[in-house]
């Protein structure tokens, strides 16, 4: 005779059976994902990269490489490619997550932007498409200046950008991965959109003369029109919509600082400057 499993022991299994399952960590070797997935290894959690470098690869443009990629995953960390805000992103993304509920994944913790109209629509597809679903809504990442586009400028000394006065709390991303590795694993996250910013605005100008003290070497920042932006951009290979991005969401609207660090952690987020101080020691900015 078959006897049902008490329920607390059914729900001990369910969670066992859950923490056996890899995390897909999309974008697994950038900025977020790869301290996300380092966290998580930490944690004891297996993790799967889901990039195109990644075993199966994964490609945001190649829909035939989702399945296999989410074949046997318990939870997903989605930060889409290049971002947000370009045409499409938020279909795509919204179609990369029903895929993920449909074949048995349960979290979904989406890597968000602040103040765009893109990054909106994603939340929204990804709200409808999983039924434990978290936002991570971030600031402009201090590590664009040591580990992305910004880091050609900063090591010749020049940041040019069309950006004026305009002040952002640059959120450090190991907050970020923090934050996204509790809604992960941690309870109370369902649901939840976590604005995480750092806890001070300050201008680029003032970010370069932070970035300075901490390398002692002389990083200025020059006013670009958006027009010289574009182009230089291009140059770089990145796709236009970066630099309508960049007018959007660096015309003040995301100036000021909000509490996802602390609601989501119980912690302060780290400081520009600090940052600054941990990416001068790792030699990044005197190669
Ligand atoms: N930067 C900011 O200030 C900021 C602020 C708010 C929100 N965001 C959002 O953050 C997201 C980017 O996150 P991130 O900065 O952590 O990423 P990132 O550092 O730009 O990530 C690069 C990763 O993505 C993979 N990748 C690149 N192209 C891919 C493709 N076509 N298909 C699959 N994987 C691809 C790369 O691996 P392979 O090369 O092996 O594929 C690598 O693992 C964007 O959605 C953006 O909207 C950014």
């Amino acid at each position: 005779m078959e006897t049902e499993a008490p329920a607390a022991l059914t729900e001990d299994m369910r969670k066992t059976n859950q923490n056996t399952r890899p995390v897909l960590v999309t974008g697994g070797t950038g900025k977020t994902g790869r301290r996300v997935a380092e966290r998580l290894h930490d944690l004891g959690r297996p993790v799967r990269v889901g990039s195109r470098s990644g075993t199966p690869p994964f490609s945001w443009e190649d829909p035939a490489t989702w399945e296999a990629a989410l074949q046997g995953v318990g939870d997903l960390y989605l930060s889409y490619q290049p971002d947000l805000a370009v045409p499409g992103a938020s279909e795509t993304v919204g179609r990369f997550a029903r895929t993920a509920a449909d074949l048995g994944v349960r979290r979904i913790v989406l890597l968000s932007g602040r103040g765009e109209e893109g990054a909106l629509a994603a939340e929204r597809a990804v709200a409808e498409a999983s039924a434990e679903w978290t936002v991570v809504r971030c600031s402009f990442f201090a590590q664009n200046f040591s580990e992305s586009f910004l880091l050609p400028q900063v090591l010749a000394g020049e940041l040019a950008l069309p950006v004026g006065g305009v002040e952002e709390p640059f959120v450090d991303a190991d907050d970020i991965a923090d934050v996204a590795v509790a809604a992960l694993t941690g309870e109370g996250h369902a649901g939840a959109i976590h604005e995480v910013t750092g806890p001070r605005a300050l201008s680029f100008a003032e970010a370069a003369e932070e970035v300075s003290d901490a390398t002692g070497r002389t990083v200025r920042y020059t006013e670009l029109t958006h027009e010289a932006f574009a182009a230089a951009l291009e140059g770089e290979g990145l796709p236009p919509e970066i630099g309508d991005l960049f007018a959007v969401v660096l015309d003040g609207r995301n100036a000021r600082t909000a509490d996802g660090v602390q609601e989501a952690l119980g912690r302060t987020p780290k400081d520009f400057s600090v940052f600054a101080r941990q990416a001068a020691a790792t030699g990044v900015w005197n190669p």
